[in-house]
Order: C-alpha cells, then structure tokens, then sequence
C-alpha cells in the first residue's frame, strides 16, 4: 500500500477561531470561507452567539455580525468550550474587557490544563478573575477552569511571557484592544503571530518590532469584509509524515497555510532528508496576508535530526507525528525543551513514547534542568500493536499514521477525538490508498 493523489484541507483552526474573535469584536460583517467544522472552532461560534453575536454557518461559509468592541452581552448562564483551548485563553482575553461577569467551564481534560499563565497577565490589566485552585504534581501552583471574570477597566501592560505561547500574547492582546494605553508583550521566542496578523486586518493599532509586539487600546476594529482560512498545516502534517515514510508515495496538499512562524515541520521534515517541495502562489508582501502554497511529498528515506529548543513554538503541535518520522528515519533523533507538551490535550511526552515503545520504537526521556528532552533512536520498522489516543486527536492520527507503515495491524481505542480539530481525517486518509 502507498499513498497518492490531491487532498485539500480544512482551514487553519488557528487562524479561524480568531476570525470569529475578531469578527465578533468589529463594526461590520465578516464571512469567513473555508472556515473548518471542527468541534474546536464550533465552540468558539457557540461562545460568541452566548455572547450575543449573530453568526450564520452554510457549508463552510461563516458569516459574523460584528457588535464592535464593546457590544458583546451578558452571558445568560455559564459558558462552555468543551475541550477547547484556545477558546477559553482567547475568550478570557476578549472578556477582561467586558462590563460584565461571566464564568467560562470546560470538560474534564480541559479542567486539568493550565491557566494562571492567561489569569496572571490579566489580572495585572485589572480584571477580577476567580479560578480553581491546584497545586501541580511538580510542587507549583497553578489555576484551572472553571473561571470567573468580571471586566472592566483595563490599564495597558508590558508583559514578558514566562512560556512561550500564541494563545498567552494572544489574550494579552485582546485584553489590550480594550485597555488604557499601549499594551506591550515580549516573547522570549517567537510564537505563531495569526493574532497579529489579523489584528491589522481589522485595523487594529498595532506595532511588531523583533519579538516585541505593542498595541494601543480604544481603537475600534473594522471587518475586511472577507478572510479566506487556508488549509492547516498541523492537520497537513500528518499526510506530510505519511507521504514520506510510507515507501511509493507521492501526496499533494493543496492550499495550506505557509504562515512563516509554522514552518517548522517542513524546515525539520526537510533536515530528514524528506522530498518536499513547495508551490507558492499567493507571494503577497503584505504581512497581513495568511500566505499559502500547496505541499508536495514523495517518499524517501529519513535521517535524523537535531530539533533545538527555539523551534518548537515553531511546530509545538506537530511533536507527535515527527515522533513518528523520527522513529522511522536512520539516527537518533533529538526534540529538546518540549515539556509544553505535558500540557497539551494529554501529556503527549507520555502517550507517544508509551505507544510507540509498544510498537516497538527506542525512546528515552532525559530531564535537563528546566528542560525535557525526547531522543528517539529510528530503526528501518513499527510493529503493529494495541495503543490509545488518550482521547487526544494529534496522538490519535500521529498513531494512525505510524499504524499504516508498521508490521501487522495496530488497533488506536476512541479515535473519535480526532473530530477536535479534522472530523474528515479517516475519510481523506482513505482516499489516498492506493
Ligand atoms: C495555539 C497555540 C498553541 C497550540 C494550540 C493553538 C493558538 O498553544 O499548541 O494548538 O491558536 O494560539 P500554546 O499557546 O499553549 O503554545
């Protein structure tokens, strides 16, 4: 069995959540084309209509009724976003400048993730927030949903990101939209900049200079009118690997996002030794524009490479299915600084080395100060075997794709959870079978 043929993909869920953010937030109506219906990106629509936005979805065509930057309404009860984290941090962001109160709650595996990194900075501008309470198993303490946030006044920050995170800046910046003054964030590495990108799209005051990002409040937004949202690159990842590692194939992805602050797959795929070639075709100089290309790969034999700390923000979500890659490719592989990746969906550092170990992989796990590093020792085959998904839909489809290249036959339990962020994974998998 190899793969070939032409897929196009779902639109970047990055970029379409803060479409429907931004839309929401501006005067005017913005229709989003090829926006992806997937449940992440669902929950965001459903946040807003709580919020009072009027959003109107026809096939893929989403069209927001923007209420400018203050005209969004009290919740009438609490709001869920399920498994989805970028809508809580986002949501969290956009409400610390809201006249109102609003508690946002999410499902059991969003519960356990992270938040005084997003509550922290805002409290700073000058929301009330209210959140749980935990002390993490590393001895830290820390914040998880459910959290409750009263808006108001907002005083401008300049903040220094502790991690390295898009939906942190991202937060900040929306919170920033709404405050007093100039709002400045400082990555220490730069993570995806979606948000500032479309920040200017609807005429936002704001500035990028080297790693540091300022925005003045008070400005109002205005809707371009329309956002195409080119196809994911962290959803064409896992065709990427599979086209390169399974022998004979030849796959092309058409229209997919080539935003440069995620590149890092192909940059890393492209040290392998994989055949990748890129046909760009929309050059725009203007850096507003989410630039897009389709991806060919063929299949060739991968070496291992060395992945350093400053680009994994680069390919934070691509970790699991260049696992794969890397337990295939002809070396030992280094991923170094990747802890983020403990609190992702599911510990992912855990779920893949568990499940590829089982399929026969060499990985060990090295702590270095701060730092988690993953080394994966490639040989030339998996075995097929019994793994989970974790409930976790990028080790569920990274699983898949080591499934279809190894010996014998590999059974992932509840891989429904790929519908987080590409429902049509299976399907277009498929269709490529040769
Ligand atoms: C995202 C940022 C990343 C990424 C997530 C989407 C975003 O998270 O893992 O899937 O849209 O801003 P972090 O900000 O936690 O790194």
């Amino acid at each position: 069995m190899s793969l070939k043929g032409e897929v196009c993909l779902p639109g970047d869920k990055s970029i379409a959540h803060r479409a429907i953010i931004l839309g929401a937030l501006a005067q005017g109506k913005t229709t989003i084309e090829n926006f992806p219906l997937n449940k992440d990106c669902n929950f965001t629509m459903q946040a807003f209509k709580k919020l009072g936005v009027k959003i109107t979805v026809k096939k893929n065509i989403v069209n927001v009724f923007g209420r400018g930057l203050s005209g969004l309404r009290k919740p009438d009860g609490d709001i869920f976003v399920g498994d989805s984290g970028t809508t809580f941090r986002l949501l969290l962001g956009v409400l610390a400048g809201q006249g109102f109160t609003a508690k946002l709650v999410a499902d059991r595996a969003l519960s356990k993730r992270p938040m005084l990194r997003i509550t922290a900075p805002l409290r700073l501008m000058g929301a009330d927030i209210s959140a749980r309470r935990r002390i993490t198993k590393y001895g830290r303490r820390d914040e998880y949903p459910p959290v409750t946030i009263k808006g108001g006044s907002l005083k401008a920050i300049t903040y220094k990101l502790p991690v390295a995170s898009a939906q942190v800046k991202s937060a900040i910046l929306l919170a920033g939209l709404l405050a007093k003054g100039k709002t400045k964030v400082i990555e220490p590495v730069k993570t995806r900049d979606h948000s500032e990108r479309m920040l200017r799209l609807f005429k936002a005051d704001i500035r990028v200079s080297k790693n540091t990002i300022t925005i003045k409040g008070g400005k109002k937004l205005t809707s371009p009118g329309n956002i195409y949202v080119p196809g994911d690159i962290s959803s064409a990842a896992f065709f990427m690997v599979a086209a390169a590692i399974i022998p004979g194939s030849r796959v092309v992805i058409k229209k997919v996002s080539l935003n440069p602050s995620r590149l890092g797959i192909i940059k890393v795929l492209g040290r392998m030794s994989a055949d990748i070639k890129i046909k760009t075709y929309t050059v725009r100089r203007n850096p507003k524009a989410e630039p897009y290309g389709d991806i060919i790969v063929k299949a060739s034999n991968l070496k291992a490479t060395l992945v350093t700390r400053n680009e994994i923000p680069s390919l934070i979500d691509e970790l699991p299915i260049l696992m794969v890659a890397a337990a295939l490719a002809k070396g030992r592989t280094t991923f170094q600084g990747v802890g983020e990746l403990r609190v992702k969906e599911t510990d992912r550092i855990k779920s893949m080395t568990e499940n590829l170990q089982k399929m026969g992989a060499e990985i060990k796990i090295e702590r270095k100060g701060n730092f988690e590093n993953v080394i994966v020792k490639g040989s030339a085959s998996l075995k097929g075997n019994s793994v989970k998904s974790y409930g976790d839909h990028r080790t569920a489809m990274s699983m898949a794709i080591a499934g279809l290249r190894a010996e014998g036959k590999t059974k992932i339990d509840n891989v429904s959870c790929v519908g987080k962020s590409f429902p049509d994974f299976f399907r277009i998998l498929n269709s490529l079978k040769w």
